[in-house]
């Protein structure tokens, strides 16, 4: 079965196209992506685990080429020894003990700045820096600004999805990744004298080689910025557009549900590349070996047969089947970072520090590969 889109269409609203295809079949061949698409949240939730078949490796891919082979793009054994390895600096632990303090305080300085404004966009305002001086506590790159992470992290994403092969998009991801390489040598040597959590200094402890150590923090920063970025600027928007949700949250102060809701209606990261291993006969589709696979959380988060009416943004449902951190091996390793920050601290100190907060523009979401919002203006009603 093939479907046709518009990629521009794609990114800027991907879910008719998405339902579509999820209509027609299993495992939909899409030769503007040239990449065979699973889309039913059941199917990526099993096809996933089955790495014999749906392969992480792709030594050819843009990501390898641009960033180093990190461990996102390995599998078995390979990827569980890398993946325990930088365990102890984003551990459920480690983010209570170590993390979460220095969230709240990078949190309180950036509201503290906003407090003398009267309007401002809370995404670049706000999620950027909140998110990016959150990476840089994480990461261990203590000399970045959080502004220059948000730089480093957006060209090198720009530069995985360079299909294009725009020489400036390739020039910039390049130039990012030297900045990175730069921060790891002036950090790596006061880490190997006075280790901490961060995860350039367990990568170091664990001794793995200093090219992966720079594959590996490269893919953190790439995974780590924009995604918190824009879910925090996007669950806020989310809750300032539908009152009703908004008040069912304050009177619960549950804002990991408005998270995980928003993280669900919006996927920040709506697909992960495979490669199939061999030719095989997968949910009835004919693969041949080396042949484009890509699991669509965005579209799975929104099957109608799990999810009633899947577009709306219903902070009462029950998001248990939602899998927008991944379903198999490669979960996101920054999961509980990301509950900690955006549900744990930065909603929470945001909507107390301005309850009068209103959208003063309709807000506009972008993307289907990584999907956010472009702006999100607010009047806090000083
Ligand atoms: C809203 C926030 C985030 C979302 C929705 C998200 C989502 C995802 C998804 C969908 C994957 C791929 C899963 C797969 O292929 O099975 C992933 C992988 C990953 N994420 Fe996240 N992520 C977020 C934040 C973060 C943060 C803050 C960090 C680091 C501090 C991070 C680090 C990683 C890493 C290292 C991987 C690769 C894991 C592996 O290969 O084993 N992520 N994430």
């Amino acid at each position: 079965m093939r479907f046709n889109i518009d990629t521009d269409k794609l990114w800027h609203d991907p879910y008719p196209d998405l339902m579509q295809i999820q209509a027609l079949a299993p495992v939909v061949f899409v030769p503007q992506l040239d990449a065979a698409l699973i889309t039913r949240r059941l199917d990526v939730f099993t096809q996933e685990k089955r790495v014999d078949l749906l392969s992480s490796r792709q030594p050819l891919g843009l990501m390898t080429r641009l960033m180093g082979e990190n461990m996102m793009r390995k599998d078995g054994l390979t990827h569980a020894l890398e993946r325990r390895q930088i365990f102890p600096s984003l551990s459920p632990r480690t983010v209570i003990d170590v993390w979460q303090s220095e969230f709240e305080s990078i949190t309180d300085k950036v509201i503290k700045k906003l407090k003398k404004q009267n309007n401002f966009d809370l995404l670049k305002d706000f999620a950027l820096p909140v998110s990016g001086a959150a990476l840089v506590a994480m990461t261990g790159l203590r000399k970045m600004t959080a502004f220059q992470m948000d730089q480093v992290s957006q060209a090198m994403i720009d530069g995985c999805a360079n299909y294009k092969g725009d020489p400036f998009v390739e020039a910039n991801c390049n130039s990012a990744t030297q900045v990175i390489e730069r921060h790891i040598d002036i950090m790596s040597a006061k880490l190997q004298k006075t280790p901490n959590k961060s995860v350039l200094s367990v990568l170091i402890q664990s001794g793995q080689p200093m090219y992966n150590i720079h594959a590996n923090v490269k893919l953190v920063i790439s995974g780590g910025q924009n995604e918190p970025r824009d879910a925090i600027a996007g669950t806020a928007a989310a809750l300032l557009m539908h009152p009703v949700a908004y008040s069912h949250i304050l009177n619960k102060k549950d804002w990991n549900q408005a998270f995980m809701e928003y993280s669900r209606w919006m996927s920040p990261i709506g697909m992960s590349p495979r490669q199939m291993t061999r030719d095989c006969n997968v949910l009835g589709y004919d693969f041949q070996k080396d042949d484009r696979v890509f699991l669509m959380y965005g579209a799975a988060n929104r099957d109608p047969t799990v999810f009633k009416d899947p577009g709306l943004f219903d902070v009462q449902r029950n998001t248990g089947l939602a899998i927008p951190f991944g379903a198999g091996p490669h979960f996101c390793a920054g999961a509980a970072a990301s509950k900690t920050l955006i549900a744990g601290v930065a909603l929470p100190k945001l909507f107390a520090a301005f309850p009068n907060m209103k959208l003063t523009a309709p807000v506009e979401w972008r993307g289907w590969a990584f999907r956010g919002p472009l702006a999100v203006h607010v009047e806090v009603g000083l």
